[in-house]
């Protein structure tokens, strides 16, 4: 798929107040400084759409964009991260789970790892939380251009050894790199191949 037009439509704290749910829309979520927000500029070659930083935390609100005029990304506050008060992760983590518990237009959400760690609790944990929910999701490993193809499958083997110890099938899995944009195409492309269902 192509992307021909992305537009920022709005921010907000409550999943009341996100635009009508009347199109398609697939969200982002991970650990602050996993690359969410860079993922989604990279997707949408737009370097500006989504605001970064090597800061965890930046994103803090439930920020929505326009694709095409027809389907939503959804890019989301991190989880996690050390730096961040505890007040603040929870905060962030009830907003979160309240918006894809509750978002009737959502139809995949991404969740992001960073190639380059271990599986991580808060991670699993999240995906368990998923998983228990019945909620859709994709494992998409980020940074792909921080290592070697060798040590990638390497990282990747080990992800599936550790999931394997509590989920009978493993979720899809992407690889991606919003540096080179490793990845952005197959994103793409799942994201179509549920449009078009
Ligand atoms: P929060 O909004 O804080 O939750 O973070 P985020 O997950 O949106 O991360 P963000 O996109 O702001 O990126 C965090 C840092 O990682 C920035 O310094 C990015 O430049 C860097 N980064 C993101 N993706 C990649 C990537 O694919 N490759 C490399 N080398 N750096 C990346
Ligand atoms: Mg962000």
């Amino acid at each position: 798929m192509k992307i021909k037009e992305a537009v920022f439509v709005v921010s907000n704290s409550d999943a009341s107040k996100c635009p009508a749910p009347d199109r398609p829309e697939y969200a982002f979520i991970g650990r602050s400084n996993v690359g969410k927000s860079s993922l989604i500029n990279a997707l949408t070659k737009q370097n500006k759409l989504a605001k970064t930083s090597s800061t965890p935390g930046k994103t803090q609100l439930i920020n929505h964009f326009l694709i095409n005029d027809e389907w939503y990304l959804c890019d989301l506050p991190g989880y996690g991260y050390a730096q961040v008060s505890k007040t603040e992760r929870a905060k962030f983590m009830g907003m979160v789970k309240n918006y894809i518990s509750t978002r009737q237009n959502l139809l995949n959400t991404f969740v992001l790892v960073d190639i380059r760690h271990e599986p991580l609790q808060n991670d699993l944990s999240f995906m368990q939380w998923m998983g228990e929910n019945g909620l859709p999701f994709c494992i998409v490993f980020t940074k792909a251009d921080k290592l070697g193809q060798g040590k990638a499958s390497k990282m990747i083997a080990q992800y599936k050894r550790v999931l394997k110890q509590t989920w009978e099938e493993f979720p899809p899995m992407l690889i991606t790199s919003s540096e080179t944009r490793q990845g952005c195409k197959d994103l793409l492309d799942y994201i179509q191949q549920i449009n078009e269902f």
